[in-house]
């Protein structure tokens, strides 16, 4: 069943056509429910862009964008923002956690906005954190935690509340080698555990060989999609390759990023 469909997605930003930035140029795709997506691209493709204008931040200059059917471009002002809150969850490269709630009350706040009966979000708090293996630091602080434990926080915050869609731009962007293995194990037993369709745009090819569907875009249009078989170190290899074949602009972002 498709969750997702974009169909013929631009975006262009700036008003006088000189200074006009087409970073999205008739991007299509389609994601099966439950699965976990990665987005790969170089610096400035339209990965972002993409991420914001699916997840309804953004609205798109022309195409549309369906979840679960859904045409997303009808929902305004208070509809809007509750289909966002209720139906969808963010993850993002600095975590987001309000500094003046514990971990508890930050992964609790989309069900307490929902005004859940308190038991119950005490309750679905406790499991999901057991997942994350983060049911011990509940009571303190997001400055008490490490970076890797914040996001792991962030990503039961993201799907505490079962969103059709969780969204995740550069969740390990901030992460040593460790905790990022620790937050992509992370996203693979949420998907696994809890079914959330998941899409993260990522540089990181570690971190994409984690996902079932690797898609690429360069220039704001598809450049072609990958499935993961059996194997992560094949599927790492398949990404690496795949990344050379797209050439320059990426090699280069990566190297001023190492
Ligand atoms: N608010 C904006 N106003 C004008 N141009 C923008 C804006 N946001 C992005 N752009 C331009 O749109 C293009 C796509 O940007 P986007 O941020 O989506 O790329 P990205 O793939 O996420 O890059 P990175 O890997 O560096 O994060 C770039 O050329 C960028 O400069
Ligand atoms: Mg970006």
């Amino acid at each position: 069943m498709t969750i997702l469909k974009a169909s013929g997605l631009t975006k262009v930003y700036g008003s006088s056509r000189r200074a006009e930035t087409r970073a999205l140029d008739g991007f299509s795709f389609e994601v099966e429910k439950g699965r976990f997506v990665g987005i790969m691209g170089p610096s400035g493709s339209g990965k972002t862009t993409l991420l914001n204008v699916l997840a309804t931040i953004d609205a798109p200059t022309s195409g549309t964008v369906l979840v679960d059917g859904l045409d997303t471009s009808r929902l305004k002002g208070e509809e809007l923002a509750l289909f966002r809150r209720k139906r969808l969850g963010f993850v993002f490269q600095d975590y987001n956690l309000l500094d003046s709630l514990s971990i508890e009350e930050n992964i609790a706040l989309p069900l307490v906005l929902d005004r859940r009966p308190l038991t119950a979000i005490k309750r679905r708090v406790e499991e999901v954190a057991a997942w994350l293996g983060i049911e011990e630091l509940l009571n303190r602080f997001p400055y008490e935690v490490s970076g890797g434990q914040q996001q792991r926080a962030a990503i039961a915050r993201a799907i505490v509340h079962e969103p059709v869609l969780v969204f995740a731009d550069e969740p390990t962007g901030n992460l040593d080698s460790r905790s990022a293995r620790a937050v992509m194990d992370a996203f693979t037993l949420i998907n696994a555990r809890a079914g959330a369709t998941i899409l993260m745009v990522t540089h990181d090819p570690f971190a994409a060989s984690f996902c079932q569907t690797v898609f690429f875009i360069r220039d704001g249009r598809l450049y072609t999609e990958i499935h993961r078989g059996d194997g992560r170190q094949a599927f790492f290899q398949q990404i690496l390759d795949v990344l050379s074949q797209m050439g320059g602009a990426y090699d280069e972002h990566v190297a001023d990023r190492v």
